[in-house]
């Protein structure tokens, strides 16, 4: 039987949209709705703690609207909430980090990975535990990684290929390019929305890994397994943001296209209780 409930995906901005793009890319016939939590942007420098309750709440807001399936569509939380996100749902959970990871270690010739994230996805190490994981038959792997935190705020402000894209990229990047990678994860997911900046710093040799492509085949795949595909009718496209719904779309919409994100509405999700959840 055909399941056509939405596959919920979230953010804390505008970012996942770079996954959700994909996503509607290769599963058009599936409805979506989006959640970016733009008025608790950026996660990045937030801590664990905090991570951990925004994306519960995140993800209790996404099951009110009966989502079949919820996609976090950010790194950071991924690496920090991943966990206790599953423990506590009823429907499958997809993570962006692992996809992202193989997707590295498939396309590195030399073995010189670098893993651009922000300073949360940093420190927590996953996500470079993730890549020696897709990458344990390699003998040659060699790992950098780098926060960038500055690109989120870029990308929120819509300021993608400009001057003060490229400084800041060429400050972050040099180190990276000075190791000789020859791949660069953009592992967080608001990085693509840079991507013409980021390699032009880095160079026609380095490959620029976009997790959102993987990401949506993983989707597709736990959809099928799980009997969750929709038959493709009475598609729908919901968007909802924590801050101002205009703003959201100004800044969005040159990414999506197709006339997307349309009819955008503002909601609060800080009065979702979760202290009654374990880590
Ligand atoms: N887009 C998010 C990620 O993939 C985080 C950006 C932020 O809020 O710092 O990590």
């Amino acid at each position: 039987m055909a399941d056509n409930r939405p596959i919920g995906v979230f953010d804390s901005g505008i970012g996942g949209l770079t996954v959700l793009r994909e996503i509607i890319s290769r599963l058009p016939g599936e409805s979506t709705v989006y959640f970016g939590d733009d008025g608790r942007s950026p996660y990045g420098n937030k801590s664990h703690d905090t991570i951990i309750k925004y994306s519960l709440q995140d993800m209790m807001f996404l099951q009110e609207q009966d989502v079949k399936m919820i996609v976090i569509a950010c790194n950071t939380a991924s690496t920090h909430a991943y966990e206790t996100l599953k423990a506590h749902s009823d429907v499958p959970v997809v993570e962006v980090v692992y996809p992202g990871a193989v997707a590295a270690c498939n396309a590195t010739k030399n073995g010189k990975i670098g893993i651009i994230a922000t300073p949360a996805t940093v420190s927590s190490g996953l996500y470079e535990t993730a890549v020696r994981q897709a990458g344990k038959d390699m003998e040659n792997l060699e790992i950098i990684q780098q926060a960038c935190p500055l690109f989120v705020s870029l990308a929120e402000e819509g300021w993608w290929d400009d001057e003060i894209a490229t400084m800041t990229a060429e400050r972050y990047l040099r180190p990276v390019r000075e190791f000789g990678v020859d791949t660069l994860v953009l592992a967080c997911t608001h990085y693509p929305l840079l991507a013409k900046t980021i390699g032009r710093v880095m160079g026609p040799d380095v490959t620029l890994i976009n997790s959102g492509i993987s990401v949506a085949s993983v989707v597709e795949k736990v959809l099928s397994e799980n009997d969750l595909m929709s038959d493709g009718t009475d598609v729908t496209r919901a968007f909802y943001t924590s801050d101002d719904a205009g703003r959201f779309e100004s800044v969005a919409s040159p990414f999506l296209g197709r006339g997307l994100p349309k009819g955008t509405r503002k909601v609060t999700v800080d009065h979702y209780d979760v202290s009654g959840f374990t880590k």
